[in-house]
């Protein structure tokens, strides 16, 4: 078992969206709760996943630890070490590349003194690439936290970083929060 040191555990309060999230699968498929149950866990700790709160969601729904750590290895959306604040996915797959993807790191990077897979230095943001987030119409495109921001620009890249350091960062308008955000490409 774990000492008390490494002991990690749901609120109170997310343990009522455990018991929904369980709800939703058949008894003996509670597996499939693990991605629902990782996002959570991942929320409630601050944006990353220390490896008792997947040996607790392990243990939520019955499988050994290693199945939890494979999917949570497995997806980008989990850090399995801490992040900044504004966790940064820059799509990094060829539409996005062919449309300034290298531009908008190189902006990040500099902007941000940081380099790829790195956390600046006052634990605002993380700056990792990913691949293809299904944006590739409004490309080059990053996800930060939970929104994407489309279609940018150096220029436009530094104005969502300022938005983040003041705590602000938009939701809507230039960028959109959803994938297209109704448009059908960064001309439109
Ligand atoms: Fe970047 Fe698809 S290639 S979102």
């Amino acid at each position: 078992g774990n000492s008390v040191k490494d002991a990690w555990d749901f609120s109170e309060e997310n343990y009522k969206r455990v018991d929904m999230i369980l709800h939703r699968y058949p008894t003996n498929y509670k597996a499939a709760g693990i991605i629902p149950l990782l996002d959570l866990a991942q929320r409630q700790n601050g944006g990353w996943l220390p490896v008792a709160a997947m040996d607790k969601v392990a243990s939520i729904v019955g499988v050994v630890p290693m199945r939890v750590y494979e999917v949570a290895t497995f997806y980008t959306m989990f850090n399995r070490e801490k992040v900044g604040k504004y966790f940064i996915q820059l799509c990094g797959t060829t539409p996005c590349m062919v449309n300034g993807a290298e531009e908008i790191r190189a902006t990040i990077e500099k902007h941000l003194g940081i380099k790829e897979g790195e956390t600046s230095k006052d634990g605002l943001f993380t700056l990792r690439e990913v691949e293809c987030l299904g944006s590739c119409a409004n490309a080059p495109m990053v996800q930060l936290n939970d929104d994407y921001y489309e279609c940018l620009t150096p220029a436009s890249t530094i104005e969502l970083l300022e938005a983040c350091k003041k705590g602000n960062p938009p939701k809507m308008g230039r960028w959109g929060s959803l994938p297209m955000n109704g448009q059908v490409s960064c001309e439109g």
